[in-house]
């Protein structure tokens, strides 16, 4: 994937069809990084193939793994593993690698890792991790843009997290797994990406109870051994595609979900006047003749709603019958999205972690660029519906996230191209 290619989308599209949901994102790369820690041979399937997945993939291959990757699946051997450097360069390109500290720390009692970037939606700094790591007895020193990390052994303790932290949340159960002790975490992030992590880890061998909730227990082990596991869908790629069928007045079958984990964007997707059939694992969403404004729409932790799904909702209230309000709570800067919608004629104005969207009759087609991956994905959902022709930069951020997106919309009758 060439980094200069983008999106040709004509637009007034409606989308009908079925389409099937693929791995979470967000749930395989935590998993990736576990697999360090019982140097044997673990079976993942469900992997979505996505930039961000083979990212990963070369972080462990570099530290030492070996990895068959198949269709949509990987066997991971991490017997070879021999290295505590997490490299810059690796590092910068994927914030979210900052999940392997745990995992290495468990493993070698010691880790490198280059103070990860702050990214396009905000500093995100790691001072949770750190700030828990030292609490299990990891000695932490920062020099030179490096954070060096050791330990004799780690200790299970008592984890009062600030903010229900996702990484940090991840990267303590895996420093906790085989820690001397119990380690509890109160206040720990709910997403059902952790859930799957203490799924993956239990098949382990591992000790671990609550995810799901904000108290999580980890009784440590002497060791985990490798184990197959199938990876959950991903919540926010199927909310992406839902909230393409509202705003195209479509009608679309969304397979292979599990909606206990979308029910605070299905109530969202209610409130703008969409028809949503669930049934099982699948589901039915159907757009209304007129998009509702939302009054409020606040991004919050799991189970609030998905800050991952705020971008995609700023697209689609934009064309809503009436103004909304959006409150993005969990990133700081995380309304890029705003200035390219309004260069499609859309009617919104940001004031700090608020923005104001006043609805407008249709948007106009325009030269657009993707600042990060779900701010991408919104401008899509808006090139569908534009009048005119749009053409979306930078896709790079949105094959981060998404599988083929423009051959999953073309499959639903969109008219999108990649040039
Ligand atoms: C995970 O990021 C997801 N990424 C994000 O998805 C998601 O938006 C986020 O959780 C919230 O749900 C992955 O799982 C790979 P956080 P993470 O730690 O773990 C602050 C996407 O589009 N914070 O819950 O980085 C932080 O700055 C991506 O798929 C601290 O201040 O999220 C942010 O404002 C984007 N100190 C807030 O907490 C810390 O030590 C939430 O961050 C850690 C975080």
């Amino acid at each position: 994937m060439l980094d200069l290619e983008k999106y040709l989308i004509q637009g007034n599209n409606r989308l009908e069809g079925e389409v099937k949901i693929t791995g979470a994102k967000n749930s395989v790369l935590p998993i990736l990084a576990a697999t360090v820690i019982s140097g044997e041979k673990s079976i993942i399937s469900n992997i979505p193939n996505l930039k961000d997945v083979k990212v990963m993939t070369e972080i462990l291959k570099t530290i030492g793994s070996k990895v068959k990757v198949e269709e949509h699946r990987m066997i991971i051997d991490t017997n070879g593993v021999n290295s505590i450097d997490l490299p810059e360069e690796l590092v910068r390109e994927m914030r979210s690698s900052i999940i392997l500290m745990g995992a290495l720390l468990t493993r070698f009692g010691e880790v490198n890792v280059s103070f990860p970037g702050g990214c396009e939606i905000g500093p995100r700094p790691i001072d949770l991790h750190l700030k828990a790591l030292k609490q299990m007895g990891a000695e932490i020193k920062e020099s030179h843009g490096f954070i060096h990390c050791k330990t004799e052994k780690l200790k299970g303790a008592d984890i009062q997290l600030d903010y229900p932290s996702v990484g940090a949340t991840e990267n303590i159960m895996l420093a906790a797994v085989k820690a001397k002790g119990v380690t509890v975490i109160r206040n720990a992030a709910r997403e059902p990406e952790i859930m799957d992590l203490e799924d993956y880890l239990n098949k382990s061998g591992a000790k671990i109870k609550g995810a799901g909730t904000s108290i999580i227990t980890i009784e440590g082990v002497e060791r985990l051994n490798g184990t197959n596991h199938k990876i959950i869908p991903d919540r926010i790629v199927a909310g992406t595609i839902m909230a393409g069928a509202v705003m195209t007045k479509g009608k679309i079958i969304i397979k292979d979900i599990i909606t206990e984990h979308l029910q605070s964007t299905i109530a969202k997707l209610k409130e703008t006047g969409a028809n949503v059939i669930i049934n099982g694992n699948s589901m039915m969403v159907i757009g209304p003749k007129n998009i509702n404004a939302i009054e409020i729409l606040q991004t919050l932790p799991f189970p609030g709603f998905p800050t991952d799904m705020q971008a995609q909702f700023m697209a689609m209230l934009s064309i809503g019958n009436g103004t909304s309000i959006i409150n993005e709570t969990v990133f700081e800067n995380r309304f890029k999205h705003a200035e390219e919608l309004s260069r499609m004629g859309a009617n919104i104005k940001t004031f700090g972690k608020v923005s104001v969207v006043k609805g407008v009759k249709k948007l106009t087609g325009a030269k657009v660029y993707a600042k990060d991956l779900r701010g991408g994905a919104a401008l899509v959902l808006a090139g569908l519906v534009a009048e005119g022709d749009t053409e979306i930069e930078n896709i790079y951020h949105i094959n981060r996230g998404y599988e083929n997106l423009d051959e999953t919309l073309r499959r639903l009758g969109a008219k999108i191209s990649c040039i």
